[in-house]
């Protein structure tokens, strides 16, 4: 699952939609905005605005749960079994934690301390930024409970009895056991390489699965899938940025690491078929002493270059381009064209703000703010907020 950041969370919330509406945005749109001019009561607008926002919202959740539209999963199972399920790789063709980190078992109690030296060694040129950066993405990889039970509410999809024989129920076991290797492997160079609080890392994986996450329609496979192929770019992206980082440091052992879930990622992102609010897996992030955890994080990921708004638009660009979303035409309703054009400007949109905000740092002159993380025993990493 996907290591990404609140720019994403920051960035969706910006834009608006087909209709013109900003379902984030107090602001009501103009024909609300002249009735309560009319009535000169703000208060009332924006309670009749969010009315209507959650109608229409509800309405398209209910669409998508429409026994036609869940009947479409029902006739893909065919092609999930044919086209998807390959992409799982069998326990013992896939790479395993134990081939990423020193095996006390292969090397013997002086190969495998030699090994883990040479590890400590080569994790004390990584810098803070970097390691907040990965502990991140680690958390949120540790995180996978939450995310098997998610991708379990997907109508049409889920795995009814635990063990269901349909396609998609054997997609979502096989990928979570293959996302099982990801927090694993990275929990086992975190705790060789000895630069990190693990204690610390450990009760934020404790509180983050406690807390789950808030999921947009959880029901809707529609809405499920599209998120899911999201945070998998998303995930790439940032483990591959990661291995790039880590290997100009000269860690190549854990630049091989990040590439190997990059790799993962990318071809999951493959297999699922973005609109809505964007609610990030690990945005409940809490280690029990920063009270804006995973603000500071999605910061530092910004300024380290492990996950950016360029990044994100990128990601968008991609998935319109995969998807030929521009090229679809037959069969849309006018509502349909609205949204199929609302999502092919998204990056451009996209582009313009982070112009903005570059001319506006620079303005500005802005200054970093040294931030204390507790996974590196409070040293401070220096991030712009915003
Ligand atoms: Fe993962």
């Amino acid at each position: 699952m996907a290591a990404a950041a609140a720019t994403t969370r920051t960035l969706a919330s910006k834009f608006g939609y087909p209709n013109g509406k900003n379902r984030h945005s107090n602001a009501p749109p103009p024909t609300l905005r002249f009735r309560v001019q009319r009535r000169r009561n703000a208060a009332a607008a924006i309670t009749v605005t969010a009315t209507a926002a959650a109608e229409e919202e509800a309405a398209e959740i209910r669409r998508c749960l429409s026994p036609a539209r869940l009947e479409v999963l029902d006739e893909m199972e065919p092609w999930v079994e044919s086209h998807v399920l390959p992409l799982l790789k069998q326990p013992e063709d896939a790479w395993q934690p134990s081939d990423m980190v020193p095996d006390p078992a292969a090397l013997g109690a002086e190969g495998f301390h030699v090994a883990c030296v040479e590890l400590r060694e080569r994790a004390a040129a990584v810098p803070d930024a970097q390691l907040v950066c990965l502990v991140g993405n680690m958390v949120t990889e540790e995180a996978l409970p939450t995310y098997q039970s998610m991708a379990n509410r997907f109508e049409s999809a889920r795995d009814v009895t635990g063990s269901d024989g349909t396609a998609w129920a054997r997609w979502i076991r096989g990928w979570s056991a293959e996302e099982n290797r990801h927090g694993d492997v990275l929990n086992r160079y975190m705790y060789l390489s000895g630069r990190l609080d693990m204690r610390q890392v450990e009760r934020t994986v404790h509180r983050l699965i406690r807390s789950g996450m808030a999921m947009h329609a959880p029901a809707s496979p529609y809405h499920g899938f599209i998120y899911v192929a999201f945070q998998e770019r998303a995930t790439s992206v940032a483990h591959g940025n990661t291995a790039r980082h880590v290997r100009e440091c000269g860690d190549v052992a854990l630049a091989r690491i990040c590439g190997a879930i990059a790799a993962d990622a990318t071809v999951r992102a493959l297999a699922y078929m973005m609109r809505r609010r964007i609610t990030m897996p690990a945005a409940l992030m809490d280690d029990g002493r920063d009270g804006d955890l995973f603000a500071h994080y999605a910061a530092a990921a910004q300024q380290a270059g492990v996950y950016t708004a360029s990044d994100y638009r990128g990601i968008l660009e991609h998935l319109i381009q995969r998807w030929r979303v521009a090229e679809l035409e037959y069969g849309l309703s006018g509502e349909g064209r609205r949204a199929r054009d609302y999502v092919c400007a998204l990056p451009q949109k996209i582009r313009r703000m982070e112009e903005k905000a570059h001319d506006r740092a620079a303005q500005m002159r802005k200054k970093p703010t040294p931030v204390p993380f507790s996974w590196i025993f409070d040293r401070p990493v220096d991030v712009m907020l915003p």
